[in-house]
C-alpha cells in the first residue's frame, strides 16, 4: 500500500508572528490543523502509513499528532538534526520509501482533490514522478511547470526566481502545487547528509533525463504561506466544505455551542466546540471561530479566523482579521484590516476597552504574542 511523506520543516517566517508559538503546519484551517485534513485526505485514499518530515518546532508536531492513533493512521518521523532540505528531509526516510511509490506533500497547502485519481493517473502513465499543477494567473512565487500539452510530461522544472514571464506581464501557467507521488527510484537523485532541494536540485535534472508528469487538480488549492493567503484559504475551504454537506445547512456550527436566540448568523461560518455566543451578536460572512471561544454580546464579527479559547468582549467590532488563541479582547474594541492588509494578533494577545486598530492600505497591522495594546492605530 502507497505510503504518504509530509513536510513540515520551514520557518514560515511570512506568517509570523503567527509561527512564533506554532509551525505552520499546525495552524487551523476551518478549525483542523492544515496537516491533520491532509493526513485525513490521504487516510481517505488508503494510506495506512505516514512519516512526517520534521524540522523547526518538531517537539510541538510529535506532540500533538504522536503515533497517530487519534486519527486512526501510523505516524513515523524522521530525525532531521538541521533542516535538511525538501529533498534532503526525504532523502532521511529512504528506508521508510525503499519499496514502492510514496505521496510526497509540502505540509502548508490547501486542497480537497482525490488522491486515489492522481496515483491512478500515475499509475497508467508510468513515470518516475506526477507532479499535481494548479493553473495560476501569477505563478511567480512558485514553481512552474513547462509541459507538453499532449502527454502531460514535465519538459522543465523552473522553481521561482529562475522563470521569467512574458514580456507583456505574467500569465496564467501551471504551477507545482506541492504534492507528488514518486517512485523510490527518485531516491537516487538526493545526495545523502546534505541539504538539498527536490524544487531546485532534483526535479529540474529528472524532468531532464527521465518521465516526469503533471497531473491538473481542479476545485480549492492555497499555499497558507502569507496571511492573506491563510485567511482566503480557510474561507475558500469552508465554503467547498459547506457546498460538500449531505444536508442543506449553510454554516458548519459544532452541536455543543450556545448561541443566544437573538444572534444573526451571515453565511458562510463554521463555529468551532463549546463556544457562547451572547445577545444581539452579528457573526460572517466568513467567521472562522475556533473551541472554547467566548463572545459577549453586540459582537460583529466578519472575514475573521479566530482561534481557539479567545474571549471577545461586549460592543466589538471585527472584521478583516487574525485572531490567535488565548486573546483578550475588552469591550468596544475595532479590529479592521483593508482587503490584503490584515490586523493579526498572536497568541495571547490583550486589547484594552474601545482601542482601534484600522489598517491603511499600506500594510498589515501585527502584534507578537503576549503584547498588551493601549493606543489606537490608524
Ligand atoms: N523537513 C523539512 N526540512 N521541511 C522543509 C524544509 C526542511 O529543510 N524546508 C522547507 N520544508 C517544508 C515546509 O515546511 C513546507 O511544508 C514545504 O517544505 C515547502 O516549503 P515552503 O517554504 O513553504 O516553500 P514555498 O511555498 O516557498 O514553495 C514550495 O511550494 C510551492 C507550492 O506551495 C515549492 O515547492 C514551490 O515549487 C511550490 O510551487
Ligand atoms: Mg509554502
Amino acid at each position: 500500500m502507497t505510503k504518504g511523506l509530509i513536510l513540515s520543516g520551514g520557518w514560515g517566517t511570512r506568517l509570523r508572528p503567527l509561527t512564533c508559538t506554532i509551525p505552520k503546519t499546525l495552524i487551523p484551517i476551518v478549525n483542523r490543523p492544515v496537516m491533520e485534513r491532509q493526513i485525513l485526505k490521504l487516510k481517505e485514499a488508503g494510506v495506512k502509513e505516514i512519516i512526517l518530515a520534521v524540522s523547526v518546532m518538531s517537539d510541538i508536531v510529535k506532540n500533538y499528532f504522536k503515533d497517530g492513533e487519534k486519527l486512526g493512521i501510523k505516524i513515523y518521523y524522521t530525525n532531521e538534526k538541521f533542516p535538511a532540505g525538501t529533498a534532503g528531509a526525504l532523502k532521511l526516510a529512504e528506508s521508510y520509501l525503499s519499496d514502492e511509490n510514496f505521496f510526497m506533500l509540502n505540509g502548508d497547502v490547501i486542497f480537497n482533490f482525490d488522491f486515489r485519481k492522481m496515483l491512478e493517473f500515475h499509475e497508467r502513465k508510468g513515470g518516475i514522478g506526477t507532479i499535481a499543477s494548479k493553473l495560476v494567473n501569477d505563478p511567480s512565487r512558485y514553481g512552474v511547470l513547462i509541459t507538453d500539452d499532449l502527454s502531460n510530461k514535465v519538459l522543465k522544472f523552473l522553481e521561482k526566481e529562475e522563470y521569467v514571464p512574458p514580456k507583456e506581464g505574467p500569465k496564467p501557467m501551471p504551477i507545482n502545487a506541492g504534492v507528488y507521488l514518486l517512485e523510490p527510484e527518485i531516491l537516487s537523485y538526493i545526495e545523502p547528509n546534505k541539504k538539498v532541494s527536490i524544487e531546485r536540485e532534483v526535479f529540474p535534472k529528472v524532468a531532464r533525463e527521465k518521465d516526469l508528469f503533471h497531473y491538473p487538480i481542479e476545485g480549492v488549492w492555497k499555499d497558507i504561506g502569507k496571511p492573506e493567503e491563510l485567511l482566503n484559504g480557510n474561507i475558500l475551504l469552508l465554503k467547498e466544505l459547506i457546498k460538500n454537506k449531505a444536508t442543506s445547512e449553510k454554516n458548519l456550527i459544532s452541536d455543543s455551542v450556545q448561541i443566544d436566540p437573538t444572534v444573526t448568523i451571515i453565511s458562510p461560518c463554521a463555529i468551532g466546540e463549546k463556544v457562547i455566543i451572547g445577545k444581539n451578536c452579528t457573526i460572517g460572512p466568513n467567521a472562522i471561530i475556533g473551541d472554547n471561544v467566548y463572545i459577549e454580546d453586540n459582537v460583529k464579527i466578519s472575514n475573521c479566523i479566530v482561534y481557539n479559547e479567545s474571549y471577545i468582549s461586549q460592543n466589538a467590532n471585527i472584521d478583516t482579521a487574525i485572531i490567535a488563541d488565548n486573546c483578550l479582547i475588552e469591550e468596544g474594541v475595532t479590529l479592521k484590516g483593508n482587503g490584503e492588509n490584515l490586523i493579526i494578533l498572536a497568541s495571547y494577545v490583550s486589547v484594552r476597552k474601545n482601542i482601534k486598530l484600522i489598517a491603511t492600505d499600506k500594510s498589515s497591522i501585527t502584534f507578537c504574542h503576549h503584547e498588551l495594546i493601549k493606543d489606537d492605530i490608524f
